[in-house]
């Protein structure tokens, strides 16, 4: 009896826990999950099909995925040893939360690491809509260059003395309005609940109602999450609510924009041009009605993608699996 359940317990403590990879890590974090754990890499198509999801969550004991991967109920319920799943992203709106928590899994993400490289990415996207840089490189690359250089040419706006209205002035909208503040642009920002006295003083930045903030912005940049709360919220009846002259730039959550009626208003010229990093339906094709518009900027989802950042993220999500499977605390928790 005694050996029996000594035998047990060693079978458990030289047990590998068992992790799937949606996709693969940077090769210095492979060789580490690999020393301490059986990992089992997915290599296929990007995401992973479900009915395989599904199939080989089901003895894992850790589950490393990206914001591509849907973890719903279905595959929470196949996933019987699970204790950990850890995004590799600072979103979790792909996971179900309530249901992996009712379950005792550990969500763990990966934000902070990823703001200053996404508030680059916005702010570049703002400048590129300003200043039509890669309008102007398709002209160029189609050979519709022809003459140097009119008062009207490939003219653009002025980003100095502009309104920018931040909708949603967090981690990455504070980020943002640091490099507003050094462009000489005006900052409005329309957040939930009004922030403190001395965030607004510290990031120049006025509360706005979200009417006042589409009313007055010529750039309107998004950082909310997308929740319940913001499916869809910029449809056309928000986009009406900006000035037919400003700008619109998405580097949050594509669903946060209902993409039919951007589209229309972009037709109608509602306002005036969108850069966009994210989308309904990632990625996108070259028939999507977006790559035929000259006033749209286009990112594949790069909001992150920095050398530097991507490793942070991957060193991140590593350690958040590794405290989560010794049952500590890890770095960052949903
Ligand atoms: C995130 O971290 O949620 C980003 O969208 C990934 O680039």
């Amino acid at each position: 009896m005694v050996l029996g359940c000594l035998h047990q317990l060693m079978v458990k403590m030289t047990r590998k826990n068992k992790i799937l990879l949606t996709r693969k890590l940077h090769d210095f974090a492979l060789k580490r999950l690999r020393k301490k754990y059986a990992i089992e890499v997915h290599s296929g198509k990007i995401p992973m099909p479900k009915n395989k999801l599904i199939d080989k969550i089901r003895d894992k004991d850790g589950l490393i995925c990206f914001p591509y991967d849907v973890i719903d109920k279905q595959v929470i319920d196949s996933a019987k040893k699970l204790r950990t799943i850890c995004t590799y992203s600072v979103g979790y709106d792909h996971i179900d939360i309530k249901y992996a928590k009712r379950k005792k899994i550990r969500i763990c993400y990966t934000p902070k690491v990823l703001t200053e490289a996404t508030a680059d990415l916005a702010f570049t996207l703002i400048l590129d809509l300003l200043r039509r840089v890669t309008e102007g490189d398709r002209i160029i690359r189609k050979g519709g260059w022809k003459e140097i250089y009119g008062v009207y040419d490939y003219v653009g706006n002025d980003l100095a003395g502009k309104t920018l209205g931040i909708l949603g002035l967090g981690r990455i909208g504070k980020a943002v309005s640091k490099r507003a503040n050094a462009f000489g642009v005006k900052i409005i920002y329309h957040n939930r609940k009004r922030l403190a006295r001395k965030i607004e003083i510290s990031t120049h930045s006025k509360y706005e109602s979200l009417n006042g903030l589409l009313r007055k912005s010529d750039v309107v940049s998004i950082h909310v999450p997308y929740t319940k709360q913001t499916h869809q919220l910029v449809d056309m009846n928000f986009l009406k609510k900006m000035k037919n002259t400003s700008f619109l730039v998405n580097t949050a959550r594509g669903n946060i924009i209902k993409e039919k009626d951007l589209v229309s208003a972009l037709r109608k010229k509602i306002i005036a041009g969108v850069a966009l990093d994210v989308f309904e339906n990632e990625p996108i094709g070259k028939n999507h009605p977006f790559t035929k518009m000259q006033n749209v900027v286009l990112a594949p989802h790069v909001g992150s993608s920095t050398i530097e950042t991507r490793k942070k993220m991957t060193e991140l999500t590593v350690k958040n699996l590794e405290l989560a499977l010794s049952d500590k605390k890890p770095i960052y928790t949903v």
